[in-house]
């Protein structure tokens, strides 16, 4: 079945991103600044679970985590005027990165290593794909994730700025990309 695409005005963008990065921080500012609906799909997991991820890793395993990421992600990108986070080993499915990239646009929130690990104290606990590594296999997950991150509309480093002015410039790029397309 052949699905309707959205004009470019309508396509809901998505956030992807590195653990911590600030996607739920900045893709919420962009949803209320441009007064669209703001999904996160690591809440709307938990929401139906009634428990953190970490919980829903440990309960149910990483799997049946991943079929639900795939099942809301397929849902919310293909309808129209949302801003969407995504967890950050979402891409990794190429159902939800082909969905993403053909119904939405997407945005790379990107970050350094140097600056990234100034926030790791502040993640360890809560994000389960971090537990029980050693620097050196946290670092290589950052390394592969790159890989996966490579494919999007946008990219924008984020190690410098804060969530405000990233937020801003986001609008306005899409704006002029609005523009261009009208
Ligand atoms: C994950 C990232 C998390 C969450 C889950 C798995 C990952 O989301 O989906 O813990 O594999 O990178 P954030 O990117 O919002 O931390």
């Amino acid at each position: 079945m052949t699905e309707k695409l959205h004009s470019i005005r309508e396509k809901s963008i998505v956030f992807i991103g590195f653990m911590g990065v600030g996607k739920t921080t900045i893709a919420k500012l962009v949803a209320s600044k441009l007064y669209r609906d703001f999904i996160d799909i690591d809440e709307e997991i938990e929401k139906e679970f009634g428990m953190p991820t970490t919980d829903i890793f440990n309960k149910y395993g990483e799997t049946f985590f991943r079929e639900k990421e795939k099942e809301y992600v397929l849902h919310y990108c293909k309808q129209p005027l949302k801003v969407i986070s995504l967890g950050g080993g979402a891409f990794l499915q190429d159902e939800i990165k082909d969905a993403c990239l053909k119904h939405s646009i997407v945005i790379y929130l990107d970050i350094s290593w140097e600056a990234w690990k100034e926030r790791l104290h502040l993640l360890i606990d809560s994000r389960p794909v971090l537990q029980n590594k050693s620097p050196d296999e946290i670092k290589d997950l950052f390394d592969s994730r790159k890989t996966i991150y490579e494919q999007h509309d946008s990219k924008l480093l984020t190690d410098h700025s804060d969530p405000e002015e990233i937020s801003d410039y986001i609008i306005e790029s899409m704006k002029l990309a609005w523009e261009l397309h009208s």
